[in-house]
């Protein structure tokens, strides 16, 4: 098959566009007048595959999804020689962790994107410390199993085929159901032990989305990921996503949002300054300026697991304010792992980042953004909100990733939200929360 249309975007392989692109300049050369000569003729098939070459850059560049699927090592600055990943590793063995919160907090997590799974496939998936065989059956429901097999500890999902709803291992094919774990066929065995079977995860689909929903006593979910009405009917579309990886425990990054005195020094220097924080105030861009207001603030019962947190940037070029790019975000999380940010603006349309944090192991955080925009807005605009959002994440990211957790911080009176977001946060712990227990307990990704 060479190309393959997952509902979003049509995809080939790299191998089948060189053979279409090979063909048709093939194609060109004979079709060339003969008596042009080789020089000539060979000189316009080159031109027209630069021509093509641009112009499939250009589509792509104001069409196609934003894909940035950025390294671990982003949000570490080389060191003594060193490369990134290995200053990257360098310091994730040697840095303070501080003293801690529980690192899995109760609550729901994203794992993949609905277009990652297709129907009777299943992928191996990292999460909470934990390796998870997650399927999509033939009735095209999710199913999430602990990937380990009680047999003989053969990996479900690598190498294991789904049958109906159920997974089957590749080491000796004993099945496995998807809705409960509960092992129901062993091929050489007229015996099923009534205690064989996988731990089954509560799992949803909702924006697209696959989520998981952890609890350390295994108590069922507490509350539903809100749908956003628009991606389920289809009036906002997908623009992109981007993945990083943050040497962090959780609760550093919804901390953030209550931090809003970082907005006015971190991220008022432009987006042309980049994430580098050696380079962001330098004095090149300095006409150049995001000005922020932020107020963050929970929620009231029943929505207590929910926040929320209005922001309201200008852009101002030699001080002078463009009102033109106000844009006002309203960012609502839910839960200790998905943040809604809900873009409006005048002109440029409306849309969100679900902006999803999974804990992968107690200090290692994959955080994605995931861009859903008005249908009927040029692709180029969320794609740019959705960069100029990565590039302020990452002089976050710079942060985390060298900073130490501070259980007793130094706080002035204007850090106040900081410990509210604290107590807010510290809903989602519950007695038999995990803990680190060691300091250097997995840090190396
Ligand atoms: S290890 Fe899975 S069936 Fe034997
Ligand atoms: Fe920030």
């Amino acid at each position: 098959m060479i190309g393959r249309c997952s509902g979003w975007r049509w995809t080939m392989s790299p191998g089948a566009v060189a053979a279409v692109l090979g063909l048709a300049l093939a194609l060109l050369w004979a079709l060339l007048e003969p008596e042009w000569g080789a020089v000539t003729r060979a000189g316009l098939v080159f031109v027209v595959l630069v021509l093509v070459l641009v112009l499939r850059w250009v589509l792509q560049l104001l069409f196609s999804p934003l894909e940035l699927l950025r390294d671990p090592d982003v949000g570490y600055i080389p060191e003594d020689g060193r490369s990134r990943a290995q200053t990257a590793r360098y310091v994730r063995r040697r840095r303070k962790t501080g003293e801690l919160p529980p690192v899995y907090p109760n609550g729901w997590f994203r794992l993949l994107d609905s277009h990652m799974l297709h129907t009777g496939r299943v992928r191996s998936v990292s999460a909470l410390g934990e390796q998870l065989a997650v399927f999509r059956g033939h009735d095209g429901s999710v199913y999430a199993l602990d990937a380990y097999c009680p047999h003989l500890g053969a990996n479900v999902a690598v190498g294991g085929q789904v049958i109906g709803n159920c997974i089957e291992c590749p080491f000796h094919g004993w099945r496995f159901r998807g809705n409960d774990g509960k092992c129901v066929k062993i091929p050489y065995s007229n015996k099923v032990p009534e205690f064989a079977k996988l731990r089954s995860w509560p799992c949803c689909e909702v924006n697209q989305q696959i989520l998981v929903w952890f609890h350390c006593d295994g108590e069922e979910p507490q509350w539903a990921v809100p749908e956003q009405q628009e991606i389920s009917s289809g009036e906002w579309v997908y623009r992109g996503r981007t993945e990083h990886f943050i040497s962090a425990h959780i609760q550093e990054i919804p901390e953030n949002a209550a931090d809003v005195a970082h907005l006015a020094y971190l991220h008022t220097p432009s987006i042309t300054s980049g994430a580098d924080l050696r380079f962001t105030n330098r004095r090149t861009w300095k006409f150049l300026r995001h000005d922020w207001k932020a107020q963050w603030e929970p929620e009231p019962g029943p929505n207590h697991h929910c926040s929320q947190m209005l922001i309201k940037h200008t852009l101002t070029v030699f001080g002078r304010r463009i009102s033109l790019l106000d844009v006002e975000v309203l960012a609502r999380q839910v839960g200790p792992g998905i943040v809604f940010l809900l873009f409006n603006h005048r002109f440029l349309g409306r849309g969100v980042i679900l902006h999803c944090v999974t804990p992968l192991e107690p200090l290692l955080q994959c955080v994605t953004h995931t861009m859903f925009y008005q249908k009927n807005v040029l692709p180029l605009v969320p794609k740019f909100l959705l960069r100029a959002e990565s590039i302020q994440f990452e002089r976050d990211v710079m942060i985390w990733n060298n900073k130490k957790y501070i259980s007793k911080p130094l706080l002035v009176k204007e850090d106040c939200a900081v410990q509210k977001h604290r107590r807010w946060f510290s809903q989602f712990y519950s007695e038999n929360s995990p803990r680190l227990r060691f300091q250097h307990d997995s840090l190396d990704f």
